[in-house]
């Protein structure tokens, strides 16, 4: 086989590499028996909003199945393979029932966990209902989206319930917008705290009020977690340091810092205002499903617009389809940025640099995982109950510390380091104790400059 061109080497060579190269199908594929498909399917994940869930059946694809989502007479939610098991007609056009769905083809009755109540057209002592079920997953219905889990049922977790799914006064509002492209894309953005430099700042102008300082280039510190990655991204500006914590739990969880927050006094552990998971639909495309947070602490700016959040919509700059192409050329986002790079990135044809440090951590903590499952290991899924929820970390600290004149981003990076040391010494305590800790631990710590 001829050796592999990766890169062009010289001028006006693109034929060097005119030729396509294979994509790192280990990652990126997620289809049922892919490695990474079956990475995915030990978590429960995102798959509709509940607004969605009306008087039919909605026929949806996640991880490369097709399936279909309901709401039945009940009140419980369904999620089932698309097909009948009968003769593969498909359900979307079935017809929701008291307990689960009819097939429109024989009328064969499924509930919602994909028992067969009923195949009518066969003798009354037909054996194929207590034979064979329809294919079903469970759901977990909360705060407007719909979970699931698609795994084997015996490695199935509990629904972890998140710190952040309900911090005091925050509203979350339910929001998913498609792209189409491989999901890692979207959340290798999520990973990569030196885009907003160029993108939202040197080469657009800024695109986020409050945040102007992004056209700084961050000092950034990661922190591998038994389940993610945990990153800030920290920036002077005049005697304050503005120190962005970043959360990416596997597989697809991102929490960043705040959207609209007055960043110009010190404040101590403000939490996140974006709660996202990017959830493949098939190798191609992805869905993210989230919640915007609202609450008058942590977002004073009050620039957020709940009316701008929901299905196809959020309320900043560059996060969805639905723009001109003179506006996606002339001010690009990051919706852009990651469908760009082709339904399926080729990394092989990437040359990375010490700015790609979050990406390839997060690549790698993938890989892990992935051959984990493969080799037959249990790996880490997040864990948590609402009286003792799963810890993240996502927000702005910010505090006054008048500049190093030797090595400021040494002692930037110093600073940022002591902190994340607090948040998570602070893991040993839960809700408000918590919080009180992390202020102390600051407040104690870099003294009154707080
Ligand atoms: S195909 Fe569904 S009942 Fe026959
Ligand atoms: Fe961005």
């Amino acid at each position: 086989m001829a050796k592999e061109t990766r890169w062009a080497r010289r001028p006006y060579d693109g034929h060097a590499i005119n030729q396509p190269l294979e994509p790192d199908y280990e990652l990126l594929q997620v289809g049922p028996g892919t490695p990474g498909g079956e990475f995915f399917r030990r978590f429960w994940q995102p798959v509709a909003m509940t607004d969605q869930l009306g008087e039919k059946p909605v026929a949806i694809r996640i991880l490369g199945e097709d399936l279909v989502i309901f709401r039945d007479l009940s009140g419980r939610v369904g999620l089932l393979h698309k097909h009948c098991t009968h003769r593969r007609a498909s359900l979307e056009f079935g017809r929701i029932e008291q307990n689960g769905i009819r097939c429109c083809y024989h009328g064969w009755h499924f509930d919602i966990d994909g028992t067969i109540l009923e195949t009518p057209g066969e003798p009354e002592d037909s054996e194929i209902r207590h034979t064979i079920c329809q294919g079903a997953y469970p759901t977990h219905e909360f705060k407007g989206l719909v979970f699931a889990y698609m795994g084997p049922p015996e490695k199935q977790p509990a629904f972890p319930h998140y710190d952040s799914m309900d911090l005091p006064d925050h509203d979350l509002v339910p929001y998913s917008i498609h792209s189409p492209c491989n999901w890692l894309q979207e959340s290798e953005n999520s990973m990569d705290p030196f885009h907003s430099v160029f993108l939202h700042g040197r080469v657009n102008g800024p695109q986020f009020p409050g945040l102007e300082h992004f056209v700084a280039l961050p000092v950034v510190a990661y922190h591998t977690r038994p389940e993610g990655i945990v990153y800030s991204h920290s920036r002077r500006r005049d005697d304050l340091i503005l120190i962005r914590f970043h959360d990416h739990f596997l597989p697809s969880l991102a929490q960043n810092g705040g959207m609209f927050q007055v960043l110009s006094e010190p404040k101590t552990f403000s939490r996140t205002s974006l709660t996202k998971w990017v959830v493949p639909v098939d190798d191609n495309n992805s869905r993210k499903f989230g919640w915007r947070h609202f609450n008058d602490k942590d977002e004073v700016l009050r620039q957020g617009n709940r009316d701008e959040v929901g299905w196809e919509a959020v309320d900043f700059y560059g996060q969805t389809a639905h723009r001109s192409y003179e506006e996606m050329q002339n001010n690009p986002g990051d919706w852009e940025a990651w469908t760009g790079q082709g339904p399926m990135n080729i990394h092989r044809r990437e040359y990375l640099g010490v700015t790609d440090e979050g990406v390839a951590l997060l690549r790698d903590k993938l890989r892990q995982g992935i051959r984990a499952v493969a080799n037959g290991e249990d790996i880490a899924v997040p864990q948590g109950t609402p009286k003792k929820p799963f810890h993240t970390y996502g927000g702005d600290t910010v505090l006054r510390i008048p500049k190093d004149n030797q090595d400021d981003r040494a002692m930037i990076d110093r600073v940022q380091r002591a902190v994340a040391d607090i948040y998570f010494a602070g893991d040993a305590y839960e809700g408000e104790d918590r919080t009180e800790f992390i202020r102390r631990g600051v407040a104690e710590k870099f003294g009154s400059a707080t």
